[in-house]
């Protein structure tokens, strides 16, 4: 299988809208609504181009995608810039097999090559830490909805960047539009 991992582009945004629509098509715990949150991203201050990145198979279909926008955990004395995850999206066809680890492992090189120190997932508590996450409220940082402890997330980029970071994630408007 010869996947390769590129930026996103303007022109494949409705192909990529399909495929997250589909990814997260038997998901459960979802509105559904995934395709058009990237879509209110992409138009919002919190848009980070390459952190948008596509999986591209063979035929030159986009088969998975990964998000990453600009987030801040804020208390009483700083505001800390950070990163969300959301989504991360992989075809049903193409599922378990290795692509979402891929896509997580590009995105998070580029993340930090970018400069970004820390990222912050809501998710699947039994996915996440695979890569590294750990429950955000080890570091005494919240969501700022009511959420399972478990499922809220947090990476350090460089180690011990988050130890002196504590406070509320502060989502971008497009996550509440
Ligand atoms: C989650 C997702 C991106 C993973 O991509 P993938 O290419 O299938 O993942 P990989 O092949 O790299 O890894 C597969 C592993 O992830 C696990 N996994 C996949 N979806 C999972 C889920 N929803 N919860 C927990 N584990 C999950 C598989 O069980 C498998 O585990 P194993 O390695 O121990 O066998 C993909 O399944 C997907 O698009 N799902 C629908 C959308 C979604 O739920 N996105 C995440 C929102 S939090």
């Amino acid at each position: 299988m010869n996947i390769t991992f590129r930026q996103e582009q303007p022109k494949d945004y409705s192909q990529t809208e399909a495929l997250i629509e589909q990814a997260f098509r038997n998901e459960v715990m979802t509105d559904h609504q995934e395709h058009f949150l990237v879509d209110r991203i992409r138009k919002s201050n919190a848009f980070i181009p390459e952190l948008s990145i596509v999986a591209v198979n063979q035929q030159n279909n986009i088969i998975g995608h990964i998000l990453f926008s600009i987030i801040s955990i804020e208390n009483k004395e700083q505001a800390t810039p950070s990163l969300a995850l959301a989504p991360i999206s992989v075809h049903p066809d193409y599922q378990n097999k290795g692509i979402g680890s891929m896509l997580m492992k590009e995105g998070l090189e580029k993340a930090k090559a970018a400069g970004y120190r820390s990222i912050i997932v809501l998710g699947h508590a039994d996915y996440y830490p695979r890569f590294g996450f750990k429950p955000a409220s080890l570091w005494g940082i919240e969501a700022p909805f009511d959420v399972p402890e478990e499922a809220f997330m947090a990476l350090e980029l460089e180690p011990g960047v988050l130890e002196r970071t504590s406070g509320i994630v502060h989502y971008s408007k497009a996550f509440s539009e």
